[in-house]
């Protein structure tokens, strides 16, 4: 074990996001719920220790789950557009609900992280609601009105992420609202303190009813700048955009990652450290160097900053190393990493990155690299991009911004079983199940050794045994072929190599200084051997685990 760490859970274990619309619904209407979160928790992580030789585990193994947000909606951004904050929408189920799921994943062993979206809440919440109903009104200041220029134009020309402009003109009262999402998700305004005062009591309801840790949503945009300059536009915009994307043709420059921001942030961390082992994570997608203060500067900020960068990367070792290496060189010492290969926003990682067999090289990159990873529901069955018909299109990224926009291609119901609808849910789902649902689903797989879910179950629950890949040092090796990424990973006298082959052929990699090793998982679930590595052959897409 690697003496320097004493480590948490959130920088140890592996955090499983849950999209609850699309996980189980046991309502029967169509749409997830918590009790189907509740009623899947063994798969998750059964709580038994669980740890066989090799074959299949009883289940994933994962040590935490993240529920994108469960609390009153009218959907307009499917949850994203909150009209309670301190509420379970009745689609999902209610608080005594919630209560049970937290108290059945704590029995297990498993902490609960829930969404937290303060920078905009649905335009139907009751503050809202308040705020547009006059210009006097006291809540007025609590979402961000301006006057419209003297044309009558928006007060200036930020776009939406979801295309259009990013202010709407209430004609009641003759002003513009802000939001950089749909018109129905007006944005809080975090200057004033009595917002603050309010979504801060929110963090505390939660806390008290024992959640371990929060997934704030889009936090680098709370504060805007002061003046609410116009953004400068974009000029390596690309020129196929379409013509309502007006955020794509800007730089972001006023619209988001305020300096103030961080104020808020050390306010969040105040907050969560007030109570014992919780966990805040934030959703920011900027470079390197901005998005690296969102740890603070001292230990004061987010736990984890969420890294994307790996999911927009080419399929290419050294674009992956690159990435990683960067990734370390910028941390400050007390910061721990994390990795994140899929999410609801992003396309499947098995359709971005080229198939079954990238993605299964994937997996073994995400859980061996150093730092807390986060997988994304399905990914452990290699879930592909599912096919949506146009006028089943329901995110409105899509609706407003093309079909080839959607979000909804990642968010298709969870594949169970060959039975109807996957096992998903008893009539039929709120988005259609992927064709392919009848061979690539949790039975299946469980019953083929050499599966994808049977590989991340190796995977996981290798990791959970091993100091070196939960808390080790990274150290990337040149191993004579560039187009294998390797690195040592390193706790005490324990040391792990991994090796992966990103092409699609045969190569020969040969590993400085090291004479043979044990290979214990290859990525095809059919090698456990001894071999030399002064002269290791790979096979394509092939990666390994080597003990040293
Ligand atoms: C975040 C969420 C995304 C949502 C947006 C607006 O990016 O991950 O799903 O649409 O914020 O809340």
């Amino acid at each position: 074990m690697n003496p320097k760490q004493n480590l948490l859970w959130w920088q140890r274990g592996v955090i499983y996001q849950i999209y609850p619309r699309s996980f189980k619904d046991t309502t029967g209407n169509g749409v997830g719920d918590l009790q189907g979160v509740i009623e899947k928790l063994d798969y998750l992580n059964d709580g038994s220790p669980g740890l066989t030789t090799g074959g299949t585990e009883a289940s994933l193994g994962v040590d935490a789950i993240w529920l994108s947000p469960i609390f009153p909606s009218p959907m307009a951004d499917f949850g994203y557009d909150v009209a309670d904050y301190c509420d379970v929408e009745p689609l999902f189920g209610d608080l005594a609900t919630f209560d049970q799921l937290v108290a059945e994943a704590h029995r297990r062993g498993i902490k609960i992280i829930i969404d937290y979206v303060p920078n905009h809440s649905s335009d139907q919440h009751p503050w809202f609601i308040e705020s547009r109903s006059s210009r006097d009104n006291p809540k007025r200041d609590w979402y961000i009105w301006r006057d419209p220029r003297p044309d009558g134009s928006p007060p200036n020309n930020w776009g939406s992420y979801f295309g259009g402009p990013a202010w709407t003109l209430d004609e009641a009262t003759g002003q513009y609202y802000l939001h950089q999402f749909v018109k129905e998700q007006p944005e809080l305004n975090w200057r004033n303190p009595e917002v603050r005062a309010a979504m801060m009591d929110v963090l505390r309801f939660w806390l008290e009813r024992g959640v371990d840790g929060f997934r704030v949503d889009v936090v680098g945009l709370l504060i805007k700048d002061a003046e609410l300059r116009d953004n400068p536009p974009n000029l390596d915009a690309d020129p196929n955009l379409p013509p309502n994307d007006l955020a794509g043709r800007q730089l972001q420059v006023y619209n988001q990652d305020q300096d103030e921001v961080h104020e808020i942030i050390r306010a969040f961390r105040r907050l969560l450290d007030e109570y014992e082992d919780r966990c805040g994570i934030g959703e920011i997608w900027f470079e390197l160097p901005r998005w690296v203060k969102y740890y603070g500067e001292n230990d004061d900020g987010l736990h984890l900053p969420f890294n994307f960068r790996l999911l927009r990367q080419p399929w290419q070792a050294q674009a992956m190393r690159r990435s990683v290496d960067e990734l370390e060189a910028a941390l400050p010492a007390f910061a721990w990493p994390n990795y994140v290969l899929g999410s609801h926003d992003s396309p499947r990682l098995a359709s971005r990155f080229g198939g079954q067999a990238q993605a299964r090289l994937a997996a073994m990159m995400l859980l061996t690299l150093r730092g807390t990873p986060t997988l994304y529901y399905g990914d452990e069955l290699g879930m592909e991009n599912g096919v949506i018909p146009p006028e089943k299109i329901q995110d409105p990224q899509g609706v407003n911004l093309g079909a080839e926009r959607t979000r909804d291609v990642c968010r298709t119901p969870m594949q169970w079983d060959e039975g109807p609808d996957a096992g998903f849910s008893a009539v039929e789902p709120w988005l259609p199940v992927s064709a392919d649902y009848a061979t690539r689903n949790v039975a299946v797989q469980s019953a083929d050794p050499t599966s994808m879910l049977n590989l991340y179950r190796r995977l996981l629950w290798y990791r959970r045994r091993s100091p070196a890949l939960y808390g080790g040092d990274y150290q990337p090796l040149d191993a004579g072929d560039a187009d294998v990424f390797v690195y040592l990973r390193t706790a005490g006298d324990e040391r792990r190599l991994i090796a992966l082959n990103f092409t699609a052929d045969h190569r020969r990699i040969s590993v400085p200084g090291e004479d043979t090793g044990q290979i214990v998982i290859s990525t095809h679930l059919d090698r456990e051997e001894r071999v030399s590595l002064s002269d290791l052959e790979l096979r394509p897409h092939e990666g390994v685990i080597v003990e040293l």
